[in-house]
C-alpha cells in the first residue's frame, strides 16, 4: 500500500456563469500521506472550501474541474455520482462543515440522522448493530450515548460539532476534511475537539485536511501547512518550518497579521490591497500587487514552484532572499 492517500496534480476548478468564469482553484498540487494532518490556510475567498468540496464532488454543476485528483489510487475527476456515493463519500472521505445546525434537520433526533445515513449506504444493517455503532461513536467523541436521543436545537454548539464529527466517522473513513469545523466555538471547546481529532489520528491513523482561518490552531494540530492565496498554493511545508521561517511573502504577511499579546503597540499589521479578481486571467505572480518584495521579474509570468528543501515549497522567485 502506497503511503500517499490523496494526490492533487495541477488541479483547476472554475465556476462558470453566462457572464464570467471564476477560477477558484488554479494549478494546485498537493500530496497528502496517510496519517498526516494537513492544515490549509489563507484569507477568505482564496479557494479553500472549493478545493475541499471539489475533492468530495459536491460542487455546483456550474463548476468545472481539470487536472488530476487521485485518492487511494482512484482518479476522482470524472468518477460518476453512483461510484462517488457507493465508494467514496462517507466510506472513504467525509467532511465536517462549520454550520452543524444548518446541516441537520431540526425535526429529527440525532439518531434518526445517523440511521438514515447508515441505511442509505448499508441497507441491510440490523438495528442492534446500528445502536452499537452509534454508542461507540458517541463515546469516541466524548458525548454521553443518550445524546443521540436529542434534537439538534437541544445541544450546544460544541456538542453539535462533536455530533458532526461522529457522523463523519460513521463508516470509519480513512480521510476526514474539517472545513472551519471548530471556528465558531470558544477557544476551550475548540481545543478539546481538536485534541479529540488528534487522538483519533493517532489511534486510527486517520488522515485529516484541516481548513482554518486560525493559524494558531493549525500550528498546534497539523503536521504540515499549505498556504493558499487567490486560488493558488503559494507555500507548502512542515508546520514548524513554515511558521518560524516562512518562505513566501504572503505567508510572512499572513503571520505578521496575527495579533500578538507581546507586541509593544498592540497593533496588528494588515496586508495592503485586496485579493485579485479571480475572473481575470493571471499571468504574473498572483501576490505581486501586494508584495513588499516584488521586482520586475514577478510581473513577467507565473513563478514556478521552488523547492526550498525536500518537503517544503514556495511559489516565489525570491525564495532565497526571504
Ligand atoms: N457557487 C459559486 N459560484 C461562483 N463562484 C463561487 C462559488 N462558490 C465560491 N465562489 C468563488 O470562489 C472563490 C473561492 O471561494 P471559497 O469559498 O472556496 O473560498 P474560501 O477560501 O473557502 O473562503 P472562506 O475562508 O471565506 O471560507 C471566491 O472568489 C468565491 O466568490
Ligand atoms: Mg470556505
Amino acid at each position: 500500500m502506497s503511503d500517499v492517500l490523496l494526490e492533487l496534480k495541477h488541479l483547476n476548478i472554475v465556476y462558470g456563469s453566462e457572464y464570467k468564469q471564476v477560477t477558484a482553484v488554479n494549478d494546485a498540487s498537493i500530496t497528502i500521506r496517510r496519517g498526516e494532518v494537513v492544515g490549509l490556510v489563507g484569507e477568505s475567498g482564496s479557494g479553500k472550501s472549493t478545493l475541499a468540496n471539489g475533492i468530495l464532488g459536491i460542487l455546483p454543476r456550474t463548476a468545472k474541474l481539470s487536472g488530476s485528483m487521485r485518492f487511494n489510487g482512484i482518479e476522482l475527476i470524472g468518477l460518476n455520482e453512483t461510484a462517488m456515493n457507493q465508494q467514496v463519500r462517507w466510506r472513504q472521505i467525509s467532511i465536517v462543515f462549520q454550520k452543524a445546525l444548518a446541516a441537520l434537520s431540526p425535526v429529527h433526533r440525532i439518531e434518526e440522522h445517523m440511521i438514515d445515513i447508515l441505511r442509505a449506504h448499508d441497507p441491510g444493517i440490523p438495528m442492534a448493530q446500528m445502536r452499537e455503532r452509534m454508542k461507540k461513536l458517541m463515546t469516541l467523541v466524548r458525548l454521553p450515548p443518550e445524546t443521540v436521543r436529542s434534537y439538534p436545537h437541544q445541544l450546544s454548539g460544541g456538542m453539535l460539532q462533536r455530533v458532526m464529527i461522529a457522523l463523519s466517522l460513521l463508516f470509519d473513513p480513512p480521510f476526514v476534511i474539517l472545513d472551519e469545523a471548530t471556528t465558531a466555538l470558544d477557544v476551550l471547546t475548540q481545543r478539546q475537539i481538536l485534541s479529540e481529532i488528534r487522538r483519533l489520528q493517532h489511534e486510527f491513523n486517520l488522515t485529516v485536511l484541516m481548513i482554518s482561518h486560525d493559524i494558531a490552531a493549525v500550528a498546534e494540530n497539523a503536521n504540515r501547512i499549505v498556504v493558499m492565496y487567490a486560488s493558488q498554493i503559494v507555500e507548502d511545508g512542515p508546520v514548524e518550518t513554515v511558521i518560524h521561517a516562512p518562505k513566501h511573502p504572503y505567508t510572512q504577511a499572513l503571520l505578521g497579521a496575527l495579533p500578538r499579546l507581546d507586541a509593544p503597540t498592540g497593533r496588528v499589521k494588515s496586508i495592503p490591497g485586496s485579493l485579485p479578481d479571480l475572473s481575470l486571467s493571471i499571468n504574473q505572480c498572483v501576490f505581486a500587487p501586494r508584495c513588499a518584495y516584488a521586482m520586475d521579474i514577478c510581473w513577467q509570468g507565473v513563478p514556478a514552484v521552488q523547492v526550498v528543501e525536500p518537503g517544503h515549497t514556495s511559489k516565489c522567485v525570491r525564495v532565497n532572499e526571504i
